[in-house]
């Protein structure tokens, strides 16, 4: 690789690390250069140190978002991490219904949402037990640094290789219709989903508390700081007895003392508030 091929890597990655924390290795530069591939195609820009140019100068910031967008990791899938997805629909949810009985409220955050299929997944399985829930207030609400995978989640249309990633036939004819080659969520999953934009580095905006937030598959990509940052800024907003979920290749710790394992449900986090709060109740009990 030439010396200005190199400059161009680090400028690109720089802007993505910049703008979303997410650090591309230099043993997966060529990941750039495939991502980028059909934006530099659509713009007529000649080559990568073209666009790595024009980028260093914020040229056209539509450009440096396009830019950051493409190369951003926006790998998903329905149900993605089966065993764990259906720890979470099955045994968690129960127990967060169980907690909630008096309001009979549901809020969850699926925190770097990418194209959706992570949130419609719960409203999927949350609409399969439609007996348990009825009666229920369900809100799950989808965010994401990239607009263009928001776009998509908002639309909840998917191309036939996407919807048949993680979800079973009979779940696919009951929730999503289809148009053409595509296939769209039905009004009946779409209603309990909202996605708005958000960008996990900056402080968290107004969305309230949720029992359950999930937040995977995007911490591996961060720094040991920034990681410790974003777990440390969405601490406050999980409710009393809410759940933290991570990626199957992820955990907080290490990174952070505002979390510890959830005793009860593995790979689900809760704050070390609550752990603390729990204890001193148990003590006031026995003492
Ligand atoms: C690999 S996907 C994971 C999607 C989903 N959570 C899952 O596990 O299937 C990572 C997502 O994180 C998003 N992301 C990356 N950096 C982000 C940031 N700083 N704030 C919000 N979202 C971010 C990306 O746009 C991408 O959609």
């Amino acid at each position: 690789m030439s010396i200005a091929e190199a400059r161009a890597y680090n400028t690109l990655s720089e802007a993505l690390e910049k703008h979303t924390g997410q650090t591309v290795p230099a043993n997966r530069h060529w990941r750039i250069d495939m991502a980028l591939k059909p934006l530099m195609r659509r713009n007529s820009v000649p080559d990568l140190q073209t666009l790595a140019a024009l980028i260093e100068i914020d040229a056209d910031p539509k450009l440096t978002r396009a830019c950051v967008e493409a190369m951003v990791n926006n790998e998903t899938s329905f149900f993605r991490d089966q065993p764990n997805f259906a720890l979470l629909t099955g045994p968690v949810l129960d127990n967060i219904r169980d907690l909630r009985m008096d309001k009979k409220r549901l809020r969850i955050w699926s925190a770097a949402c990418s194209t959706g299929q992570e949130a419609y997944s719960l409203a999927i399985a949350i609409a399969e037990n439609a007996e348990k829930w009825r009666g229920w207030t369900v809100q799950i609400l989808g965010t994401d640094v990239s607009a263009s995978a928001l776009a998509q989640a908002r639309e909840g249309r998917y191309s036939q290789f996407e919807i048949q990633r993680g979800l079973p036939v009979m779940q696919m004819l009951r929730h999503f219709e289809q148009q053409g080659e595509e296939w769209v969520a039905k009004d009946s999953i779409r209603k309990m989903v909202t996605f708005t934009e958000h960008n996990m580095l900056t402080p968290v905006r107004h969305f309230g508390r949720f029992d359950v937030i999930l937040c995977r598959n995007m911490l591996m990509y961060l720094s040991d700081e920034k990681r410790t940052h974003v777990l440390e800024s969405i601490a406050p907003s999980l409710e009393d007895g809410g759940l933290l979920m991570l990626g199957a290749a992820e955990t907080v710790i290490g990174q952070t003392q505002k979390f510890r394992a959830s005793k009860e449900f593995r790979g689900f986090y809760e704050t070390s508030q609550q752990q603390e709060n729990a204890q001193v109740a148990k003590l006031s009990l026995t003492g």
